[in-house]
């Protein structure tokens, strides 16, 4: 057996990061919970890296991981903050040299990848740390991270590639929260009277400093009611109901709707 067993490996994940990510909401910070919920899943992909490689040395029983102290979200990230550099700087390192040294190239790897993320994760909560005050700074920065599904990185803009394990910036894994709700100035049964006009106005109520994309609207029955591509709803000369929807494109692809039914008389 290896000295890379359970004890020196970290396949057991470091701390569970949930418990930190409902803090930061429960604190008003959801894009710190974000960062926290996309670092967290970078820790558990190298834990099952980890646990595969020892598995593949004979480990069978899994290393436990502790139960995290929860502070307030400025202790979370103190302590964030800490445990990666001390991942990067010391425990990482060490992992690799023996690794190295002992002829394992696929936990090498393994660990030279993590190792990189890790000093990514330390320097994204330092910027959060230094910027807690500053909620338009961390709304804009982290109103989208993305997270390397191979090595873990976590950075604010999708790359062509990962710099650091050569992934596809396609296959990132996107956390990100672009509208809440889209509601419309009408009655959801709104009566119209024939060729009545009405201008419909949507309210957005975008999610953590994403803004949209395209408005779009359309009916089911343009000879009942019609809407125009800038909002003006006009109803026709034919009594009977259509519906009315308001479509909201975020920049990032998703569409939520928001409808109504016109009752034309
Ligand atoms: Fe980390
Ligand atoms: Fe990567």
């Amino acid at each position: 057996m290896s000295s890379c067993q359970p004890g020196l490996c970290d396949p057991a994940g470091g701390p569970a990061w949930a418990s930190d990510a409902e803090k930061a909401e429960a604190e008003g910070y959801p894009v710190i919970a974000r960062l926290f919920r996309a670092t967290g899943d970078a820790e558990a992909k190298h834990a099952e890296d980890e646990w595969a490689v020892l598995q593949s040395m004979g480990a069978t029983a899994r290393p436990v991981a502790e139960t995290p102290t929860v502070g307030t979200t400025a202790q979370n990230l103190q302590a964030a903050f800490e445990g990666e550099t001390y991942e990067y700087t010391v425990m990482y390192p060490g992992f690799l040299a023996t690794a190295q040294a002992e002829g394992m190239t696929d936990a090498a790897r393994i660990f030279n990848l993590a190792m990189r993320a890790e000093n990514v994760h330390a320097d994204n909560y330092a910027d959060v740390l230094a910027n807690l005050g500053d909620a338009a700074y961390l709304n804009a920065a982290y109103a989208v991270v993305y997270r390397c599904p191979v090595c873990g990185e976590v950075v604010t803009g999708r790359p062509g590639r990962c710099p650091i394990c050569g992934a596809s910036g396609e296959s990132f894994v996107m956390y990100y929260t672009p509208i809440r709700k889209v509601t419309l100035n009408a009655s959801a049964l709104t009566t119209l009277a024939k060729k009545a006009a009405l201008r419909l106005i949507p309210t957005v109520i975008p999610g953590d400093g994403a803004v949209t994309g395209p408005i779009t609207y359309s009916s089911s029955n343009d000879k009942i009611a019609k809407v125009s591509a800038d909002g003006l709803l006009t109803a026709g000369t034919t009594a009977g109901t259509a519906v009315i929807t308001c479509a909201v494109t975020s920049i990032y692809g998703t569409v939520l709707k928001a409808t109504i039914t016109v009752n034309v008389k």
